[in-house]
């Protein structure tokens, strides 16, 4: 046995000193960052691999601002291969393998496919995947005959608007101006298509200059797994869809089994990064990055919705375990995430200041908008639900899905949650929310005289506050 007697910190245990500044205005600041070691971000925001926060749409958003989302695993390996795809065809300046249908599909095919991927339009192939022609929602959209084939809709071959492949960004902009059209096919000399260039992702691409993007212009995405044997064939499904990163999602990542999949998935994806985690000392960063995980994500207990310190008595409080994390990160030189207990934008910059790279978000997140599932309404407000992984419901969620049949209600009594199911206050689209964050990120770094997130490390001098300070901090003594 051995008792460890210093104190040990979180968040509200501290506040950072001010120190001299020569930063002149919050844009001054750069507040780019890796999430891993081949993988750079301009916010260090990642949204957590939770099934009430990342799906496509949070990963979507995440991506366009300049952070990236990690695609929860709690749903069949073709659904989350469907979602990183929907990510990775979001934007680009071409779509490399734009959908298309047969001469022979119908009206109502053309609708389904349109309406499953959210897309405005799909080519038509002949047999020998020569372009026949273009079918929009346009077309579509008042046909009675839904049996119909496409080909009697569309705008044939002929008097489509095409570019040649290697058109540039610019004059594929040019060409769409001109014609007044707003898609493109991108033919080769033979007839073959080999991509499609859409108004709609030049304007995107315009909109977001911060994304963060992968080197075919496409968003990058992250991907959860688990440590089973099987897991290896959900990486490979990901990993196929375009995922960017898989992180290896355990609670208690200082294991052997998370040692072994961190191993496998580098042997057998050498060109994605792999993250690994949780952990919450020293020792578990260097295990896990000797064999070979590029990033680490930190937080045992920490989150909003933890009972994993109640439940096991297991933790470590998360400033004090970022900070003996973040320094066997830096000796490595491998990033560290720092994941839960993040509530104000003001925690952020602590868990940056004491040496992560990012922080990942989870309740947080899950009242916006981009967050699955529907606000419900309670006593006239609007809420949305987040729920722990290792939650009662959550739990028969997995088994349901892993075994495919309903768990009877039986049964649940067998399951300890180490996590609850909660509700958060409806927020919103996730710009706002990562806005205010980000704000409130730029001008801490004023505060510490940090251009940039390895200037505040550097910087960064945290002092220890009563419960009186604490309360000092905190609005008092008003009527709000
Ligand atoms: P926040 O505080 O941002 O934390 O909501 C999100 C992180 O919490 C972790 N997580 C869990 N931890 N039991 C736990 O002990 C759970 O059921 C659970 N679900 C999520 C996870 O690391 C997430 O990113």
């Amino acid at each position: 046995m051995k008792l460890r007697t210093e104190l040990a910190l979180t968040f509200d245990d501290v506040l950072l000193v001010p120190r001299r500044s020569s930063i002149r205005s919050r844009r001054a600041v750069n507040t780019q960052t890796q999430f891993s070691r081949r993988i750079a971000l301009s916010i260090p925001i990642v949204s957590s691999n939770m099934d009430t926060v990342t799906e496509s749409a949070m990963a979507l958003a995440m991506a366009r601002l300049g952070g990236i989302g990690v695609i929860h695993r709690f749903m069949s390996v073709e659904r989350q291969a469907a979602e990183i795809e929907r990510v990775k065809r979001a934007e680009g300046f071409m779509v490399e393998h734009p959908l298309s249908v047969p001469a022979d599909a119908s009206v109502q095919q053309a609708r389904n496919i349109l309406a499953a991927h959210n897309i405005g339009g799909l080519l038509v192939r002949g047999n020998n995947g020569e372009v026949l022609g273009l079918v929009t929602t346009r077309d579509l959209l008042f046909e009675r005959d839904a049996d119909l084939p496409v080909t009697a809709v569309m705008t044939p071959r002929e008097q489509l608007v095409t570019l040649s492949p290697g058109t540039s960004l610019d004059a594929a902009r040019e060409t769409l101006h001109r014609h007044r059209v707003e898609k493109l096919p991108v033919v080769d000399g033979t007839g073959q298509l080999q991509g499609l260039v859409t108004a709609r992702d030049i304007i995107q691409i315009e909109q977001w200059p911060d994304a963060t993007k992968d080197d075919r212009g496409r968003l990058r995405v992250a991907a959860a797994v688990g440590v089973r044997p099987s897991d290896e064939d959900r990486a490979a499904a990901c990993v196929q869809a375009g995922a960017d990163a898989l992180v290896v999602d355990i609670a208690h990542g200082h294991a052997d089994t998370a040692i072994g999949m961190i191993r496998a998935l580098k042997a057998h994806f050498p060109e994605v990064d792999v993250i690994g985690g949780n952990v919450a000392t020293a020792e578990g960063v260097r295990d896990l990055v000797e064999v070979g995980a590029d990033a680490i994500k930190v937080g045992v207990g920490a989150g909003s919705i933890c009972i994993t310190r109640l439940v096991t008595g297991f933790g470590v409080p998360q400033l004090t375990a970022l900070d003996e994390c973040a320094a066997a990160g830096h000796a490595l030189n491998i990033p560290i995430i720092a994941d839960g207990g993040i509530r104000i934008a003001g925690d952020i910059t602590k868990a940056l200041a004491v040496g992560s790279s990012t922080v990942m978000l989870g309740s947080l997140l899950a009242g916006t908008d981009e967050s699955p599932g529907a606000a419900v309404i309670r006593k006239g407000r609007r809420y949305k639900v987040v729920r722990g992984m290792a939650s009662l419901s959550a739990n028969i969620n997995r088994q349901e899905i892993d075994q495919r049949r309903e768990i009877d209600p039986e049964d649940w009594e067998r399951v300890v949650p180490e996590g609850v199911e909660a509700m958060v206050p409806a927020r919103g689209p996730v710009h706002d929310v990562v806005h205010q964050l980000v704000g409130g990120l730029r001008s801490g770094l004023s505060y510490a005289g940090a251009a940039t997130i390895e200037e505040l490390w550097a910087n960064a001098e945290f002092i220890r506050i009563t419960a009186a300070g604490r309360h000092e901090s905190e609005v008092h003594d008003v009527t709000m």
